[in-house]
């Protein structure tokens, strides 16, 4: 007699059926995990036996062989406790078989028989759901399975509440689905960044486009306070945006208090960050901070004190929009569209071109401390700005610009004008300029005469590689976007987006 219960395996973001096998044989007492389980899963067999002696149940005095099918799925984590001892449960006849097996289990036990909540909860609901199976899920779960559409959900605290359920004794409700309130209080508001008007313009630009924007200044220029402003300026995410995001979060463990993500994540890692933390993996494969920043913003201060091969790693997924996660013996994808927002000073001093500050090694220290970013890696990025020092007589006075709310109007209007365009295209799948590709960028930024003419010769005379050429265009059609909706790009438009890219390093 077969018990079987189902349960999922991530690859990615993507989930995968695993099936539960329970069988009790007559024979040497032994109790056996098989299906290429890692090293958490082997360890379910003590947590399960744990749990069910806290009931007050032993394991038969026979031969336990727990099958995990398919046996070619790598099977990590420790979601595998639950179906494993729902599985033995069944196999013992305490519960039903039948209605076990239209269950979509994961959770992990205590000893004392409590579910203890599990990474990736909510792609887990999202596959039953599309199944249309139930799923049973920890308590502290419940509320991040319950945005899966409608599927039955059972949330139990600890065993014996879902046996008593199962056994008709008790009811468990299904969770609620609840948007966790998203504190405000941190974001600081752009009117209080004093001058820096060409930064503040190519920050407005980077966020309507969802262009990369690198910021070079001396220290105190405010940078890192440029960067930290431009959440209140983004649109919230779109409902199938917040979704796909905290499926990611899901699966790092991220998502808080299980509610959704309705703000664009904006992750500043240190740049003591190591490459597994940054483009995901690890022990257990877990999304890297570009996933986790996936339709958001990843923010790199002092971007070259990170190590040249953490961001090197970097290429590949700002231009695919994807991290590949390499294993033993297979990869592993998360989704890793995101936007880079990266500062760093001019040398590291920091003072270079100001005379009364620049150490004496300058210019050569400005070379060699620029030269820690690669050619390629400064070509993936749209925007370079210059952020001068601010003058003191600007930080007393009364601040004067604009407030993020205003810019952030424009910005959603911009999104907006660009979300039109693609659909008026019938493109669905892209909302930005940055990333139309290839001829959709053709069809989108149209040139009039004189604007070809000037972006031919300024690309020809700065030797543009193709890369920089495209990402330009992309520049320039949000320039045209935020300030006049003009069909075609005017010489305007490209000189503004050319002035932007820093041609020639120092
Ligand atoms: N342009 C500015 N307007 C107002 N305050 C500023 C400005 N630049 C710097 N500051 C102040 O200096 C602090 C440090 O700035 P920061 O953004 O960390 O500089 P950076 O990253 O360029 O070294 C900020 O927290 C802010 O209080
Ligand atoms: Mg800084």
């Amino acid at each position: 007699m077969v018990a079987r219960v189902k349960t999922v395996a991530f690859h990615g973001i993507d989930v995968r059926t695993v099936d539960v096998e329970v069988q009790i044989l007559g024979g040497m007492v032994n109790f056996n995990i098989v299906g290429l389980p890692d090293k958490a899963v082997a360890e379910s067999r003590e947590r399960v036996r744990g749990a069910l002696h806290a009931l007050g149940l032993s394991l038969p005095p026979q031969r336990l062989t727990v099958n995990l099918a398919p046996a070619d799925v790598v099977k990590e984590g420790s979601h595998f406790d639950l179906p494993i001892a729902l599985g033995l449960l069944a196999a013992m006849d305490i519960l039903p078989k039948e209605e076990l097996s239209e269950y979509v289990v994961l959770g992990e036990l205590g000893l004392d028989s409590s579910i203890r909540a599990v990474t990736g909860v909510l792609p887990a609901a999202m596959h039953a759901n599309a199944q249309s199976r139930a799923l049973i899920c920890p308590a502290a779960c419940g509320a991040e399975a319950a945005w899966a559409g409608d599927v039955p959900i059972l949330a139990p605290q600890d065993l014996l509440q879902l046996i008593n359920h199962m056994k008709g004794t008790q009811v468990l409700t299904r969770p609620q689905a609840h948007v966790p309130a998203q504190a405000n209080e941190n974001i600081p508001d752009l009117q209080q960044v004093r001058g820096q008007e060409t930064a503040k313009r190519a920050l407005e630009i980077a966020a309507a486009g969802g262009h990369n924007l690198l910021m070079i200044g001396p220290p105190g220029s405010g940078k890192s306070m440029l960067a930290s402003c431009l959440p209140g300026i983004l649109p919230p995410l779109s409902p199938r945006e917040a979704l796909e995001v905290s499926m990611i979060h899901s699966l790092a463990g991220q998502l808080p208090e299980g509610g959704l993500l309705t703000r664009r994540p904006f992750r500043d890692p240190h740049h003591s960050a190591s490459l597994p933390a940054l483009v995901g993996g690890g022990h257990r494969v877990k999304p890297g901070e570009i996933s986790l920043a996936h339709n958001g913003v990843l923010f790199l201060d002092e971007l070259p004190e990170f190590a040249r091969a953490t961001l090197e790693a970097l290429r590949q997924p700002l231009e695919t929009g994807e991290a590949l996660v390499a294993r033993v013996n297979h990869h592993v994808r998360f989704p890793a569209r995101f936007q880079l927002i990266a500062a760093m000073n001019p040398c590291r001093c920091g003072y270079l071109g100001d005379p009364a500050q620049e150490c004496t090694k300058a210019p050569k220290c400005g070379g060699e401390y620029q030269d820690k970013i690669s050619g390629p890696m400064f070509d993936r990025i749209d925007l370079h700005v210059d952020v001068a020092a601010v003058r003191i007589q600007d930080l007393g006075s009364v601040p004067t610009g604009e407030t993020s709310a205003i810019v952030a109007q424009r910005v959603a209007a911009a999104r907006d004008v660009q979300k039109q365009r693609f659909l008026s295209l019938g493109i669905e799948d892209i909302d930005i300029n940055a990333h139309a590709d290839g001829p959709i960028l053709e069809q989108i930024a149209p040139l009039e005469p004189a604007a070809r003419e000037l972006l031919n010769k300024a690309a020809e005379s700065a030797r543009l590689s193709a890369r920089a050429y495209f990402r330009l265009l992309r520049v320039a059609r949000t320039i045209a976007d935020l300030t006049d909706q003009a069909p075609a790009l005017t010489p305007a438009h490209i000189a503004e987006a050319l002035s932007y890219r820093r041609l020639q390093l120092a």
